[in-house]
């Protein structure tokens, strides 16, 4: 069947009402569009949990720093289309700036802790863009369940935070990193990268293989494994390193010693060339 396309708040509330009303269960995959397998996993993920499936594309301007890329966001209706139609997606939810953020909008929804760190940190206004945008996206298609890539393991964090204490009748659910071949993460901003910077990209996955091999081999101060990791990056001069950090992954909080039975994120954030990249490992000891 042919994937319908919804572009305004008041088909979508039609819409799920109506669906909601034969109960069948709204899976939602929000999303900004320019589609790769790592995206299209989630649609089958939710394809596979419930009756429906609805995926949003849009480049939400207020998680963009004011020097960041959202002009040049890249995009491509047409394909992200035809993608989702091969994948048994029932519903796109495309809607205009304008219908998202109309003349006198005047609200956000903001998470105050997780939020600081890492992404948060380096991006300081980008989460709280991320959630109120999310927030209007679940208010408008109102999904049973909301499908998110570990690849973003912080937003998903913070979504699941803002989920609990809103307290949002829906489940959050985390899937895992889809990669190329040679290890590097999916990812929307991978076009930007030239064939040498592809190359040096593939840093970041071994810096976090190397990492799980300095747990493996016993050491469990974080200083040190990130001290490992750190040196490893340096050998790679395109790659300026951000951040490598490990947190405790049921709450994100920054752990100084991993201790056995609980599950760990191993993150990193490196610039490659003018791209920005991110990527992480989950832990389980
Ligand atoms: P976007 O970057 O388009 O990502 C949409 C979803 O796809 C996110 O949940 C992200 O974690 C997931 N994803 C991206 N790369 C992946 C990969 N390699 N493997 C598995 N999942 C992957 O994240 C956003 O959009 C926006 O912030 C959004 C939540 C839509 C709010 O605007």
């Amino acid at each position: 069947m042919a994937v319908r396309i919804i572009t305004t708040v008041a088909e979508m509330h039609s819409y799920s009402n109506q669906v909601a009303k034969e109960g069948k269960v709204i899976g939602f995959v929000p999303t900004m569009g320019y589609l790769h397998e790592g995206h299209v996993s989630l649609v089958r993920k939710s394809n596979e949990l419930c009756d429906i499936t609805v995926a949003s594309i849009f480049v939400n301007p207020t998680q963009f720093g004011p020097h960041e890329d959202l002009a040049k966001y890249p995009r491509d209706f047409e394909r992200d289309k035809k993608l989702l139609e091969e994948n048994e997606c029932d519903v796109i939810f495309f809607p205009s700036a304008a219908e998202i953020y109309p003349e006198g909008f005047q609200t956000t929804v903001e998470v105050n802790k997780i939020t600081r760190i890492l992404e948060g940190a380096s991006r300081p206004t980008h989460f709280k863009g991320v959630t109120s945008v999310v927030a209007i996206l679940f208010n408008c298609v109102k999904p049973h369940f909301a499908f998110f890539g570990q690849k973003d393991a912080q937003q998903a964090a913070v979504i699941k935070q803002m989920a609990k204490d809103l307290k949002m009748d829906l489940q959050i659910m985390v899937e895992p990193i889809i990669r190329e071949a040679d290890g590097l993460a999916l990812s929307s901003r991978n076009v930007y990268l030239s064939k040498e910077d592809r190359e040096h990209a593939l840093i970041l996955n071994k810096t976090l293989i190397l990492g799980k091999e300095i747990i493996d081999s016993g050491e469990r101060n974080c200083e040190k494994i990130i001290t490992g990791m750190s040196e490893n990056v340096a050998k790679v001069s395109a790659a300026k390193l951000d951040y490598i950090s490990i947190t405790n992954a049921d709450d994100f909080s920054m752990t100084v010693r991993l201790v056995p039975g609980k599950s760990y994120y191993l993150l990193i954030a490196c610039r490659i060339g003018a791209t920005r990249l991110i990527d992480n490992l989950l832990i389980t000891l």
